[in-house]
């Protein structure tokens, strides 16, 4: 899944199943609440970070599916606030919050991206082998 053929993207992926990954150890244990909390945070800027990252790539390419690509970024923070209201009121972060959010990325990355992984590396990496994107 980690191989768009870009490699920051790939890092920023990988990082993001890293905080989920960290906050499934927390889930159901004495600590989850303090650590919940901190997650969300983390896991909202994070995601904020890396669609700012792509949008931006994307747009400095003229990515023609830019305005399709960047709207299913927006509905999915809308749907990460949704689930830290719902936390915030319920002081229950379930595990299928974490599936969803895992499922999420994985459809997102295998399917979505898959376009603008092919239009983006040709124009990102030039022949010469070296790269903008670090
Ligand atoms: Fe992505
Ligand atoms: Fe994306």
């Amino acid at each position: 899944m980690f191989n768009s053929g870009i490699p920051e993207i790939d890092r920023q992926h990988a990082e993001l199943f890293k905080i989920l990954n960290r906050i499934k150890k927390y889930i159901n244990t004495d600590e989850e609440k303090k650590e919940c909390e901190i997650f969300l945070s983390d896991l909202k800027e994070y995601i904020q970070y890396h669609f700012a990252f792509e949008e931006k790539l994307m747009k400095d390419c003229n990515f023609y599916d830019f305005k399709n690509h960047s709207d299913v970024h927006s509905d999915f923070i809308n749907l990460v606030d949704e689930a830290i209201i719902d936390y915030k009121l319920t002081g229950i972060l379930q595990n299928k919050i974490i599936v969803f959010v895992e499922d999420w990325f994985t459809y997102h990355i295998e399917v979505e991206e898959e376009l603008f992984k092919d239009f983006l590396v040709p124009r990102l990496f030039s022949s010469s082998g070296k790269t903008p994107v670090s």
